[in-house]
């Protein structure tokens, strides 16, 4: 008979797997979580055989849990919704703001690559609309000699897998529309069938990595022009929020662009950034 985990984390568990997070990942799983938390983890205590939540964050947090189970438990608890010009305001700000703004004539393309952090990126489909965004605006203004890089990262290992890969099923690219999907997507054959993947040409321009915010520092060797940050802040502390973004900031050319989701504020925090339209800032 399967064992019933659901309801069977005490409160004690919860208040010890919940502290973990928020210190290694910065996500709150407060009580009202517990369902969503022991939802999340029940799969993985029946695969690895342990009868309680106790001795699964025993093992968790021993020296070979850290290394193997961590990267897999960050995954777990974390939540990865989202998808292709997801609140597509920003993607509209981009093409009819930003990027005349950076790019007023050709002369501005030259030896100039604009730089762009998507932080997080989850699956990459925040990665790849920015690139669409980009390429759409180059074909408009027939401005093929602009250079980019945008670079996507998660906590999430296998999310940035997900996202190097680049290959949706056709449901998740079906609300873009139809002449973008021509222009940069492929569509899969025979046993492809029924899934699409981002052209090469975009491809190139982008890289992943895994990256934990809640990090003291982050592996960037390079300032960004605009970053995106959206809809993680969300589950964080508002002590929490404002060190990200301090730390994101940093990386934040001056004049550079600031993006967060649309549920969220960065209202009273001591940060570098002026606001300029809702839920985008600019680095003072
Ligand atoms: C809801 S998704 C948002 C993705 C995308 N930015 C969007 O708006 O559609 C939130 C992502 O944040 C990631 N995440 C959570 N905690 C993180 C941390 N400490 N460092 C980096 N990424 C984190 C999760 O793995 C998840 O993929």
């Amino acid at each position: 008979m399967d064992m019933m985990y659901t309801n069977s984390m005490s409160e004690t568990e919860r208040y010890q797997i919940s502290n973990f997070i928020e210190s290694q990942f910065g996500i709150r799983m407060p009580t009202t979580k517990k369902i969503l938390l022991t939802t999340r983890l029940s799969k993985r205590l029946k695969e690895l055989d342990f009868e309680s939540y106790s001795t699964y964050f025993k093992y968790l947090t021993s020296e070979d849990g850290i290394f193997n189970e961590l990267p897999i438990f960050a995954d777990l608890v974390s939540t990865h919704e989202t998808r292709f010009f997801r609140e597509p305001q920003h993607f509209n700000y981009l093409l009819n703001k930003v990027l005349p703004d950076i790019f007023h004539t050709k002369y501005d393309c030259h030896g100039k690559t604009l730089k762009i952090l998507s932080a997080p990126c989850s699956t990459g489909e925040e990665v790849y609309s920015l690139a669409c965004t980009i390429e759409e605006f180059k074909r408009v203004n027939s401005m093929p000699e602009i250079k980019y890089t945008i670079t996507g990262t998660d906590v999430s290992e296998k999310v940035i897998h997900k996202a190097i890969h680049g290959i949706y099923p056709e449901s998740a690219i079906e609300t873009i529309p139809l002449e973008l999907k021509h222009r940069y997507f492929l569509r899969g054959k025979s046993s492809h069938e029924g899934f699409a993947k981002i052209i090469p040409e975009i491809a190139e321009r982008t890289c992943f990595k895994v990256v934990n915010l809640m990090d003291c520092t982050y592996p960037f060797f390079e300032e960004f022009d605009i970053i995106f940050c959206r809809n993680m802040l969300i589950y964080f502390s508002k002590e929490n929020q404002e060190l990200i973004c301090m730390k994101l900031t940093g990386y934040l050319k001056n004049d550079g662009y600031f993006f967060i989701g649309h549920s969220e504020t960065l209202m009273n925090f001591n940060l570098q950034l002026k606001n300029i339209a809702p839920t985008i800032y600019r680095k003072k």
